[in-house]
């Protein structure tokens, strides 16, 4: 068995307990995707199948069955068979057999047997457990799978009577980092973080945004990280005030900030950092004004990341700070709007600020899990639980416009941290890049390239 294979039985056994007793669940991992011609994307496998077997291989399913009367729980693998010729092109695979006895499976099938396995194993089953309404093939597929087993009826078999969504319970496991996950998604913020330092060196006037890019994928993937987390934003002068702004061509001029947002996978969870910079190496005192009321923002956004708090209130803290900050600034009309209060009541501070604090991180970059309380009628704010993992990232965005400063204009800042809720508080895990101004400029002082 692998060494993490222990970890995927356990998931699989907390699953298997949250289903109805003999009742069956079906996964499967994410299809190759071409992209064109005969060339696919890179493949990823899906979050959920990984979360519950750490089998990468495309074309798998997982098929758990859950404990009854005296039987207890099963889980079965269906997955590509050994195949030499395909071998030597494309590499390794398990085979059933080889998988059922690295990761844990309690059998093994080839996937083509997966139709014919399901009329079998669908047969006096109370439930099925699938992602609903996830895909029309799946659909048709679970469909054909019904009708097989109902087709038996005559024999006295009877067919699943009711179907679940199975992702919620899954949303609700993945919601809660373990240790170990918390480790991994230490690692690539780290490695992220350190990109992040890289990219600030690397900057001077006259760079293009695609090579400070490549200097963040170099970092990402010298240090073993498979993939960008997400299409790196780098994204200088006025292209920071476009948020998902992801061309990356335009060179970068003195005097300009740039924006960079990127992260990267690690075993397959995702870091999420922005940071700011000067690209001459020094703020402007209007940068440095509004970064400094970014900062502030993050720092009241954080303080609110404690256990028993709603996941709203970062947002809410972070809100307050900057709608104070565009009043002082003048960035909103201070005899237009009386207060903060105002100013957040009436939607104003949207012009400048017009996403949301953070999102949970992990496997995905917008990881999965309901942000209310769905069984409470009035949907509040779910309570944050050590283990919980997120990002903080507030930002201003000052496109220009009339009664907008001029020295103001075009300048775009978002701060972005990876944070992990514990016990009283929370870690910040991506802490390695530089954020604080003075800590910026000492770095970019020391850079090859002058500037
Ligand atoms: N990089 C995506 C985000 O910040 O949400
Ligand atoms: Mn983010
Ligand atoms: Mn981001």
């Amino acid at each position: 068995m692998t060494a993490a294979a222990a970890t995927h039985i356990e998931r699989r056994a907390r699953l298997a307990a949250r289903m109805q007793p003999g009742s069956v669940a079906v996964l499967a991992t994410a299809p190759e995707v071409l992209r064109n011609g005969d060339s696919d994307y890179p493949y990823r496998h899906d979050s959920y199948f990984y979360y519950l077997t750490g089998f990468a291989e495309p074309e798998a399913v997982l098929v758990l069955l859950a404990a009854t009367g005296g039987t207890p729980a099963r889980a079965i693998l269906f997955c590509r068979e050994k195949n030499p010729e395909r071998e030597i092109w494309d590499g390794y695979r398990y085979g059933p057999e080889a998988a059922r006895i690295a990761f844990g499976f309690d059998e093994a099938f080839p996937i083509g047997e997966l139709d014919a396995q399901m009329g079998k194993l669908l047969a006096d089953v109370p439930a099925l457990y699938y992602a609903l309404g996830h895909s029309a093939a799946l659909d048709a597929q679970v469909s054909g799978w019904l009708k097989a087993v109902r087709a038996q009826g005559r024999s006295g078999i009877a067919a699943p009577a009711s179907t679940h969504h199975l992702l919620g319970i899954l949303d609700e496991m993945r919601l809660l980092k373990d240790a170990g996950e918390q480790a991994l998604m230490g690692r690539a913020a780290a490695l992220a973080a350190g990109a992040h330092a890289r990219a600030m060196r690397f900057t001077r006037p006259g760079v293009f945004e695609y090579e400070i890019e490549a200097e963040l994928l170099h970092e990402f993937r010298r240090h073993g990280a498979q993939f960008p987390a997400y299409t790196p934003i780098v994204a200088s002068g006025p292209n920071a005030c476009v948020l998902h702004y992801n061309q990356n061509n335009r060179q970068c001029r003195e005097g300009e900030l740039v924006l960079v947002d990127a992260g990267c996978e690690f075993d397959g969870y995702a870091s999420d950092i922005t940071r700011t910079w000067p690209v001459s190496g020094r703020f402007s005192e209007a940068q440095r004004v509004l970064y400094a009321l970014v900062l502030q923002a993050q720092q009241a956004a954080c303080a609110e990341i404690v256990p028993g708090k709603p996941y709203s209130a970062m947002h809410e803290a972070a809100v307050g700070v900057l709608a104070a900050g565009m009043l002082d600034l003048g960035l909103l009309d201070k005899n237009k709007y009386g207060s903060p209060e105002d100013a957040i009541a009436a939607k104003a501070h949207l012009q400048f600020y017009m996403h949301g604090t953070g999102h949970w991180l992990g496997m995905d970059v917008h990881d999965v899990g309901p942000y209310r309380d769905l069984a409470q009628a009035e949907r509040p704010s779910r309570p944050l639980l050590p283990g919980m993992a997120l990002t903080v990232e507030p930002g201003l965005y000052v496109r220009p416009g009339e009664g907008v400063p001029e020295q103001y204009w075009n300048i775009g800042i978002r701060i972005e941290d990876d944070v992990v809720v514990t016990d009283d508080g929370c870690r910040v895990l991506s802490g390695d890049a530089p954020k604080a101004v003075a800590d910026i400029e000492n770095l970019m002082k020391e850079r090859v390239h002058g500037g």
